[in-house]
């Protein structure tokens, strides 16, 4: 257990780790001096001048007197880690109630927004040499906003732009009015033109709910969204990003999945349009840099969950949490024997900003390679669910498994081989799903508390 108290500027691990594998930079997890005592020194004088320092003390005094008897103290001392010199109670206060869900208040009638806290998270001082444009394209979202998280506290200049069709401005209001923060209002099927460095290219609808309520324009934003932020890429001379999917390997015939592997796709599906996107996605990508020498990144995400996912778009994660926080029945599709890998979104952002600056071009599997059934998957949310409801004495319900017929397409397996990952990035995932799904149930927790 780590105290929730963590003021020096690095993450709980910081003994155990290598300390040069917290920084990310150009040479990621590896030795590097970066590390040195005067900047952690630095870091630890602006977060006890910051009020989130207060905030997370509190916190930790009340852990401290209460123990186990305060719930709400053992919520928020869920273990975990992020690379870099970012402190995880820094990044966990921007979702947790302290910061980003704190802002919020919500009655049958009315949704109060408070405002933020009275002064931003200390972002690191970066020299300008260092100081990067980064642009993220659905920054708004569930991953985009982790990411604009931890670009911003690296100390970047950060611009998101997102036409909020899943996304929402209170996933970053906690940023609004920061000099290093700008977001805009656009859709990426239309050009835009900007002066940046990177751009992080996430705009797209991930969940099938979203993606399938307009296959057409689902397929318009993998290709006209990628071909602006690659035309824009290709005028600036920034580095891009391209966030594709393991679902360009489709129902594979491979397990686990190399990034070799060609994928067995049905292209005439109801997934289509978001599997062909990502695949077309990929390939203006290759094209850009083989035509055009644009510098890119691409990453293949395997399910990712964590706070701030729509409560409500069908996800298995989101789905199931909500489902057993409710005491209904946990509803899966299909006998429950097909299998998925699910990482925390943590590790995600983490094998991101690693992908993004390292000089590697080829595709990156970036996922968690733990494999649970699904049965397994919703028996495991149960009993973490039912652990939190007893803490905090509810003894409601507890949720039976319930089978629906399997979805088309639906992929029987899922398991990212990350060998590349490792030998190029350095990374490797840091999170159990297991502790990552503790703290995505206290967060999913607070959002049906305020609804
Ligand atoms: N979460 C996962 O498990 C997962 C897995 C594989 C790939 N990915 C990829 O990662 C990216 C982010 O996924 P997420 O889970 O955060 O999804 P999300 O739906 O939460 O976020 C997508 C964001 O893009 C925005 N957006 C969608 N279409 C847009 C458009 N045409 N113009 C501008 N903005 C637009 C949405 O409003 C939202 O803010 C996506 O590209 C997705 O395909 C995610």
């Amino acid at each position: 257990m780590i105290s929730p108290r963590r003021p020096s500027g690095v993450s709980p691990t910081s003994n155990s780790m290598n300390a040069a594998q917290q920084i990310i930079g150009t040479a990621p997890f590896t030795e590097s001096p970066v590390s040195s005592p005067t900047a952690a020194e630095r870091n630890e004088r602006l977060w006890e001048a910051s009020p989130f320092s207060q905030i997370l003390e509190d916190g930790a005094n009340s852990a401290g007197q209460a123990g186990a008897e305060d719930p709400q103290a053992e919520d928020r001392v869920v273990p975990g880690k992020v690379r870099g010199e970012i402190s995880l109670d820094v990044v966990r206060s921007l979702y947790g109630s302290a910061g980003g869900l704190g802002n919020l208040r919500r009655s049958n009638s009315s949704v109060i927004y408070t405002g933020r806290p009275p002064e931003f998270p200390p972002v690191k001082k970066l020299n300008p040499l260092n100081k990067k444009r980064i642009l993220v394209s659905g920054g708004a979202g569930f991953v985009g906003s982790h990411l604009v998280d931890r670009l911003m506290l690296m100390g970047h200049d950060v611009i998101v732009v997102d036409n909020y069709f899943t996304g929402s401005k209170t996933n970053l209001m906690h940023w609004f009015g920061h000099p290093n923060f700008e977001v805009i209002r656009h859709d990426v099927v239309d050009p835009i033109m900007l002066e940046v460095d990177q751009i992080y290219h996430l705009a797209c609808p991930a969940s099938p709910v979203h993606y399938q309520s307009n296959p057409v324009k689902t397929l318009k934003t993998g290709f006209f969204g990628t071909y602006n932020m690659l035309g824009l890429a290709k005028r600036v001379k920034a580095r891009f990003l391209l966030t594709s999917t393991s679902e360009v390997y489709g129902d594979p015939e491979e397990h686990p999945q190399k990034e070799s592997y060609w994928g067995h796709v049905n292209c005439i599906g109801p997934r289509a349009c978001y599997d062909e996107g990502k695949r077309v996605a990929e390939a203006l990508t290759y094209s850009y840099a083989r035509q055009d020498g644009v510098d890119v990144r691409v990453a293949r995400i395997f399910n990712t969950f964590g706070p701030r996912m729509n409560w409500n778009d069908g996800r298995v994660v989101s789905n199931f949490i909500v489902q057993a926080l409710k005491g209904d029945d946990i509803t899966i599709y299909g006998d429950g024997s097909a299998t998925r890998s699910f990482q925390y979104v943590h590790d995600l952002v983490d094998g991101l900003i690693a992908l993004m600056e390292s000089d590697y071009s080829d595709p990156v599997n970036l996922g968690n390679p733990e494999e649970y059934t699904i049965k397994q998957f919703a028996d495991m949310i149960v009993q973490l669910v039912n652990e939190h409801r007893q803490r905090h004495g509810d003894v409601g319900k507890t949720s039976t498994v319930t089978y629906l017929p399997a979805v088309a397409d639906d992929p029987q397996k899922r398991k990212p081989d990350t060998t590349r990952a490792k030998e190029v990035l350095g990374w490797a995932p840091q999170w159990s799903a297991v502790d990552g799904l503790r703290e995505t149930v206290v967060y999913f927790h607070q959002i049906m508390q305020q609804s």
